[in-house]
């Protein structure tokens, strides 16, 4: 059997198992999960052609294991929805992340980043990792510095499993607090637009309140674990392959952008989504009946051989950009943030690149241990 029926639960210990993947693939289709009504797919082709056929198999039906067979009764995020409701949603949106405010935002990410870097940092989750995206999206929102603190707290609480000290009855609370939080400063910039995001989005008629809280809340869970663990598992990846941070010393105004794309190649962080299918299709070699389910494993689509040839599973920041990862998805669903989180991971690579002649490790990492969003939970590091 080549998926384990305990799959994906007790299998990210250690990050991604490679070698579960490699037999998934090897499989040359997808794969009957032997416990859950689910086709595991994990092969680039296959990944790639499900996530850009929303017609064939949609969001709307539920993105994660959790979520299957449970009718969703929340208001429906902007991953769970389909065309043409997603078009017109993301159409609302897509202007908090245009080519301008991210230009804009450069400058302020390179300060936050020499703040951090100037703080002497020890280990690359907690003193940069953690609080660089999540400043960068207070940033974003237009977040008083005054109250970063806070929704670092709201932040946690509103990951699942990210802050395992707090009882249901804490997390309810911050959850209550930051959706109140964001209502307000949403009417005060109604009131008095300034240059942020909560401005724009709240300016016209574009969202209800709902709808308007739901994506800001969507914001903090979709673009702070992830972009925390590209971040993380990308250092870690450089002490572990210490000429590819000196071929990036050498060469970094060549080599920065493929680098950003093979640390989030790499890491992979967002594990998978499920599609479901809404006709009966053929995909690889496998039929899938209408209403099955296919799970998209990112992480091995972009170890595939079959697109990134035999080194596929090496670190290689010079790897060319063709065929693109599909650490963000592919298809109406590619991540809205991905200009952000590159943007992010390239201040920091540039910053640190000017500053170290080397990164080491200085103790063992630890992994998360997530199924849905896999990287470190600590990784000590030096910087010298
Ligand atoms: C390394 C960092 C990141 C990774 C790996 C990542 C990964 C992904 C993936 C795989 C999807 C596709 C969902 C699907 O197929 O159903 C997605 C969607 C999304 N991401 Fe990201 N993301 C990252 C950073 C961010 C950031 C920084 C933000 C915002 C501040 C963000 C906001 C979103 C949103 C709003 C969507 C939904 C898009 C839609 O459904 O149309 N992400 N992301």
């Amino acid at each position: 059997m080549t998926v384990p029926a305990d799959f994906p639960d007790a299998h990210f210990a250690d990050g991604h198992p490679h070698a579960l993947y490699e037999a998934v693939r090897a499989h040359g289709s997808p794969v009957r999960h032997p416990a859950l009504p689910l086709w595991v797919v994990g092969t680039y082709a296959e990944a790639h052609a499900a996530a850009a056929d929303p017609a064939a198999f949609r969001s709307g039906d539920g993105i994660l294991i959790p979520e299957i067979g449970h009718a969703y009764d929340a208001p429906p995020t902007i991953m769970h929805t389909d065309p043409p409701d997603h078009t017109r949603y993301r159409r609302l949106v897509a202007p908090a992340f245009r080519p301008r405010t991210m230009r804009a935002l450069e400058g302020p990410v390179r300060d936050r980043v020499r703040a951090l870097l100037a703080a002497g940092p020890a280990d690359a989750v907690g003193d940069l990792a953690v609080p660089l995206p999540l400043q960068v999206i207070c940033l974003l929102l237009g977040v008083p510095e005054d109250d970063w603190p806070r929704f670092h707290a709201w932040s946690e609480a509103i990951v699942p499993g990210a802050a395992p000290g707090l009882d249901d009855a804490g997390r309810d609370r911050l959850r209550v607090e930051c959706g109140t939080y964001l209502v307000r400063t949403a009417h005060e910039r109604r009131a008095a637009p300034r240059d942020d995001v909560i401005s724009l989005l709240a300016g016209g008629d574009r969202l209800t309140d709902l709808e308007l809280v739901m994506f800001l809340i969507q914001l903090l869970v979709a673009g702070n674990e992830t972009t925390r663990h590209a971040i993380s598992g990308g250092l870690l990846a450089f002490a572990e392959h210490p000429g590819q941070w000196a071929a990036l010393r050498a060469r970094s105004g060549e080599l920065l952008d493929t680098a950003v794309a093979e640390i989030l190649r790499w890491t992979s962080p967002v594990v998978y989504f499920l599609r479901t299918a809404t006709r009966p299709v053929t995909l690889g070699g496998a039929r899938i009946a209408a209403g099955e389910k296919v799970m998209l494993l990112y992480g091995s689509a972009n170890f595939d051989p079959l697109a990134y040839g035999p080194d596929a599973a090496r670190f290689d920041i010079a790897r060319p950009a063709e065929p693109a990862g599909m650490a963000f998805g592919f298809g109406p669903h590619f991540c809205l943030g991905a200009a952000l989180a590159r943007l992010e991971i390239r201040v920091l690579l540039e910053e640190m690149a000017a500053r170290y002649e080397r990164i080491e490790k200085a103790g063992e990492a630890v992994h998360n241990g997530s199924p849905v969003v896999t990287g470190l939970r600590r990784a000590p590091l030096t910087f010298s």
